[in-house]
């Protein structure tokens, strides 16, 4: 057995007796994501390939060493099993980025593929200590439903395999500022490429920007003249 998969072994702190709810939107300003985020190492079609070995000149990142990233594109089901519904994908890396312990920085884009939020996005990027039982990682932002989301992430070792090194996490996704009226509140992408019908009125916002920035830049360059012409004053 790997030294690799003893350390995901021991990352097996409580084995949560979780209700396997489906997605959760609760009520108000908060979204509530539950589900599983499967990181399959082994087997014919593993999601999480290490593509860079790490460094095991310090031995407080264990036997990943420190450095090691391994990328992943780990499927999310509803339960804990991988035979409940498929509901989306976590992409993206981690890379063991401490000289003294078993931390992590995960950085991720959940993608979800089923109901009202398929095909919007949720980024989490953040610290993730595996040998704590619960780990908070921050949600950085969002696209689609998710557009200018802030929220958190709070992840559990589900279960790990010691033999062949594949781990499930339970993951609890919390997200506020979701509008109904979002899409209202910011021009979408095609307002901007496609605006041969309609000049609309964000064109000419953006024009009376260009015009601000325009007048910025010259009172930018006539600062810098100045002290530029002063400091050449002073060698003279
Ligand atoms: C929370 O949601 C309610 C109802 O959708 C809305 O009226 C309110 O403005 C929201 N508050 C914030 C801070 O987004
Ligand atoms: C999710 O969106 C994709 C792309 O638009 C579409 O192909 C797929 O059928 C959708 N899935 C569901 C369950 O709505
Ligand atoms: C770990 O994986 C192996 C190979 O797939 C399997 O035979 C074994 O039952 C698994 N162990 C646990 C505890 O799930
Ligand atoms: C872009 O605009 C067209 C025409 O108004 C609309 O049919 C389409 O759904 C829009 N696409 C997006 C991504 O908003």
């Amino acid at each position: 057995m790997s030294p690799f998969l003893i350390l995901l072994f021991l990352s097996v702190e409580s084995i949560s007796l979780s209700h396997a709810d489906n997605v959760d939107l609760s009520s108000g300003n908060t979204t509530h994501l539950h589900f599983y985020l499967h990181d399959t190492l082994s087997g014919p079609n593993p999601t999480a390939i290490p593509v860079v070995q790490g460094s095991t000149r310090y031995k407080g990142s264990g036997p990943f060493g420190f450095g090691t990233i391994i990328v992943i594109d780990d499927v999310l089901t509803e339960g804990p099993s991988l035979t409940t519904d498929a509901i989306g994908r976590a992409q993206g890396f981690y890379t063991m980025a401490s000289l003294t312990g078993s931390e992590l920085l995960l950085s991720i884009n959940i993608l979800l593929t089923e109901g009202e939020f398929n095909g919007s996005t949720v980024a989490v990027l953040g610290r993730d200590n595996l040998f704590d039982s619960v780990r908070e990682l921050p949600v950085i932002g969002g696209s689609g439903k998710f557009r200018m989301a802030r929220g958190y992430t709070l992840f559990k070792t589900y279960s790990a395999n010691a033999s062949t090194g594949d781990v499930v996490l339970e993951v609890d996704l919390y997200v506020t500022d979701i509008s109904p009226n979002i899409d209202e509140l910011i021009p979408s992408r095609n307002d901007t490429t496609s605006n041969g019908d309609t000049p609309s009125s964000s064109s000419s916002t953006s024009a009376s920007d260009g015009n601000k920035c325009l007048h910025l830049d010259i009172v930018m360059i006539f600062v810098v003249s100045c002290f530029i012409a002063k400091y050449l004053l002073v060698i003279i």
